[in-house]
Order: structure tokens, then sequence, then C-alpha cells
């Protein structure tokens, strides 16, 4: 443990009064047909990944626990779930998107008021900064009132008649059924609600579960969501990853598996399933994003981008770049640029202002990244940052290595945290060969000047990755594009235009060109 980086840890009396952790709660309501029903069995506890300095010591502070559902009260909820759907005749997916959206409007105006409760639990349960706690919190509200848009947008569209060869008739989008939602630790409110608000806009009912961490703000808005649905429109349960989901996915009852989470966990979900052809996968899975730094870049924006692009929520994004190219002609220039704005970190508990390298929300990534730096020492490489390396409890410095090559696993493997690998390269086909043999494609950022020499690259990687970033690095936004990745990256694009189509499936009613087949077709309801 790094006694300085220790220090960093507060005692309880340096917190600030607003941003004091609650007392430890024991949580233990779930969301049920409709009820919040109180689990009287056993329960999960919930320590946060932030410490406190006794003495010597790092504690990591109580915040309390949640129900651990058995396998047999998930399965009564995924029923219960069925039932509501009621074969798409149950009273939710029987209601017109424009109604549908006006109860989620009502849903969104509550949570409204409940911003800072909902930031400050999930800053106690995964340390990301406050300030980017409220970007996610509205984010969440912006995307939602997007999505319901575009939802009212597809439903205005789907009145209208088409005709051809005789026939008339219009396409609808219609729901599939119960759609499972799993969202990630790193954005457990963004990126679970924009699993769970399309899947539901469309019709769907849905059972979600929150991530491993992030768990203990749901408790925040149970209520609304009973209020707001009908009863088993939205279902809530807790409790340990494999008893409350596998008995689900080998149920065969779920239509939709909306997760956003490693490939290995979703094709171990998927191979539960005994109707494969039925499940409709929504999958947002691992990513290993490279930049590629030519010769004529602007070292000043390849670096300025580098930084936010690994070390914002010190790496925890799906989206990140997790590896760095730089050709060997400016590589000295590059390395002694990005070692200096790697030192300027600032390293610091959530509350504070301009903090950006904060506690790992998964404490136990702290040994896996010292294991991946180790090995690529061993391996020849150096950490170039002063204090580079360093760890105590959740904090890991983040950490600047060079050179790196394929030998080392960190050339190969998803840090999700706050490592910079940079491989030195001369041709272009290094880096190029990396995105070829990649089992992953998401995104690419490429950096430098002349169009001569970005244009190979962007015409060789576009065929590798689903979106390449000049002179940026990989986002997910702006909405306008589509969000998804090839290969083992993802299923789907997570944009609020695609996920609409993949929480959905189109539905065609048809008649005959004829006066009667016509007004039919017209007198159906949206
Ligand atoms: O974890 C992956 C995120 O969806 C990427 O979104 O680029 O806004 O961090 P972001």
């Amino acid at each position: 443990m790094d006694r300085e980086l220790a220090g960093v840890f507060p005692e309880e009396s340096e917190i600030p009064a607003a941003f004091r952790p609650a007392a430890p709660t024991k949580f233990r309501d779930y969301l049920a047909d409709g009820e919040i029903r109180i689990w009287r069995g056993s329960s999960l506890p919930v320590l946060s990944p932030i410490s406190l300095r006794r003495g010597e010591r790092l504690e990591r502070v109580r915040l309390g626990s949640y129900p651990a559902l058995t396998s047999r009260e998930s399965l009564r909820i995924l029923e219960a779930a069925g039932r509501a759907f009621g074969q798409g005749r149950g009273e939710w997916p029987a209601l017109s998107i424009g109604r549908r959206a006006a109860a989620f409007e009502k849903f969104l105006g509550r949570i409204a008021a409940k911003k800072k409760e909902i930031c400050r639990t999930l800053m106690w349960e995964i340390a990301k900064p406050y300030a980017e706690l409220e970007d996610e919190f509205e984010r969440t509200v912006d995307f939602l009132g997007q999505v319901l848009d575009a939802a009212r947008a597809r439903e205005r569209a789907s009145a209208k008649l088409r005709r051809d060869k005789g026939i008339v008739g219009v396409v609808r989008d219609e729901p599939l059924g119960v759609a499972r939602c799993l969202g990630p630790y790193n954005y457990p409110l963004f990126e679970t609600m924009s699993l769970v608000g399309p899947a539901l806009i469309m019709g769907n009912t849905v059972v979600v579960k929150p991530p491993r961490f992030g768990v203990l703000f749901f408790r925040h808005f149970l209520e609304d969501l009973r209020d707001c649905f009908p009863a088993g429109a939205v279902n809530v349960v807790f409790g340990d990853g494999p008893t409350v989901v596998e008995p689900l996915m080998k149920s065969g009852r779920v239509d939709i598996l909306a997760f956003i989470g490693t490939s290995r966990t979703a094709n171990h979900l998927m191979g539960l399933h005994p109707h494969k052809n039925r499940l409709q996968a929504v999958l947002g899975l691992g990513a290993k994003n490279a930049a590629v730094i030519l010769a004529d870049a602007d070292i000043e924006v390849a670096v300025k981008e580098s930084l936010l692009g690994a070390l914002a929520f010190n790496g925890q994004r799906c989206a990140a770049l997790k590896i760095f190219f730089v050709h060997e002609r400016i590589a000295a220039d590059y390395l002694g640029a990005l070692k200096k704005g790697v030192e300027r970190i600032r390293v610091g508990m959530p509350w504070m202002k301009g903090v950006r390298t904060t506690p790992l929300a998964d404490a136990e990534r702290v040994a896996y990244l010292d294991g991946l730096v180790l090995d690529a020492r061993r391996r020849g490489a150096r950490i170039l940052n002063d204090k580079g390396g360093a760890h105590a409890g959740s904090l890991f410095r983040p950490t600047l290595l060079y050179p790196v090559n394929r030998l080392m696993r960190v050339f190969h493997e998803e840090q999700f945290g706050p490592v910079l690998p940079v491989v030195p390269f001369g041709r272009i086909e290094e880096p190029l060969d990396f995105l070829r043999c990649s089992p992953y494609g998401q995104q690419l950022s490429v950096f430098g000047r002349d169009q001569s020499g970005l244009r190979p690259i962007l015409e060789a990687a576009r065929t590798q990755v689903a979106r390449i970033n000049v002179n940026a690095k990989c986002q997910r936004g702006p909405d306008i594009f589509p969000f998804t990745g090839r290969k083992d990256s993802a299923k789907g694009d997570f944009s609020r235009a695609g996920i609409l189509d993949l929480v959905s499936a189109r539905s065609v009613i048809a008649a005959r060109e004829t006066a009667r087949g016509e007004s039919l077709i017209r007198s159906l309801k949206p």
C-alpha cells in the first residue's frame, strides 16, 4: 500500500457535511407486480469503494445491504411480468405509444426532484465524481426524453398507408414480450435506464436487476416506478446475479436480454435460454479502443484527447481509449507531454472539485491492474510517470507504460482502469494489424493533420470498428450517431433510433387494395 496515496482517503471529520454518508440502511424493498414488497430473507452487504482513514488503517464505508432474492422469488416476478404482458394484450402493451410516453414523462418529472439524493447515493456506491454524476443524471433524463419523441414519431409514421401492386397496408412496431434489463456499474443510472426506457416505451414489460455496484440508489425511485406504470410493467429484483438471473434465462420466458457487460457473461446467459432464435439479444460488450498518433499529429490535441479518453472516470468506460500507438518519429515529444499531463491529474475523493482519479468502483480491480503492470514491466515496459503504479485501498494512480508490445497482457486485455499502454510503431500496418486481430471492434481514434496520411487508415479501419474519431477521443455521443460495435463489442445499435428497432418487431397488416380493405386498415387503432 502506498502511504502517500492512502493519505488521500479522508478521516470522517474531513468530509464536507453535504456529502457525509448516510447511516447504513438495511434496504428490504423490491418491486414486483405493482407492489413494493418487503424481503424478509437474507441480504447482501454493500461496501463503498471509499475508505475512511482510521489511524494507519483504511476502512471501507459500510453503506447497508439489499435483498438477496431467491431464484424462486425471481421466477415469480418473471411470471408477473409475463402476465402483465399478457401475450401483448395486457394493460401496458395495449396502450398507445402516446399514453405510454405520458406515463414515462410522469416518472421523469417525479425523479427530477430526487436528483441530489440519487447522485449522492451513487457517489458512495461507485465513487464517480459528483459533478459527473449530475451530468449522468441530466443525460439520462435527456436521452429518455429523446427516446419518447422518437417512439412518438414512429407511431405517427406507422399510421401512414403504404400501397404497391394492388396491396395496401400499414407497418407497425409491436413489442416482443418480457425484457430482462441488466446495466453496467460504470453508468448504473444512464445505461440501465437507457435499456429499460426503450423496452418499456415499445410496450414490453421489464424485469430490471441493478448492476453489481450501484444498487442502493434504486430505492429512491421504486415508489415512482410503482405509481407511474401499471402493475407488473416494471419489476425490480435484487440479489446475486447467478441466483436471480440464470433461472429466468433457463425458463425460456425472457424475450429480450438487454445487457451491458462482458461477452463471457452475455454468452453464458444466452446459452441458458432454450429458444435461442426467439431471444432478442441487445448487447453492449467489451472494447479495447486504440488511439493511433501519426507522425504529423498535433501533439497538444493528441495529448489532451488521450488523457480525456483514457482517464475520464478512471478509464472505467467501455468507450475509453485503452491502447495508444504512437509513430516513433514523435514518440519522445508525445510521451513527454503525456507524462506531464498524467502527473497533473488530480487524485482525490469524488466530492472534490476538478478531481479526475477517484477510488475504483470495483475495489478488487486494483490487484488485477497491479498484475497487468507487473507483467508489462517484466517484459520490458517502464512506468514513465512519477508515482505511477502506486495504489492504496481502491485508489490506483494513473500509470503510463512504455514501450508496450504484443507479448504483454496489457496489449490485449481490457484494463477498465487508469493504465495507459503506449506502443511505438514505424509502419501503419502495425496498428492496423492490432485492429484486425483484436476480438473487439468498437471505436478508434486517429490523430494526424495531413489528409493523405489519415485517409489510408480511415479506409482500412472502417471495416474493423464501428466508429472512427479523427483528432478526438472515442465516445458514445452525440446520439445522432449509432452507438454500436463490431465483433465481440456489441450486438445492436444503442442510439435512440437504433435501440427502438431492437426492442420491437415490425408487423404488417395488409389487404387487397379495395375500398373495404382500405377502410378496415384505416380503422385500426395506432
Ligand atoms: O461505458 C460506455 C459508455 O456507454 C460510453 O459512453 O462515451 O459517454 O462514456 P461515454
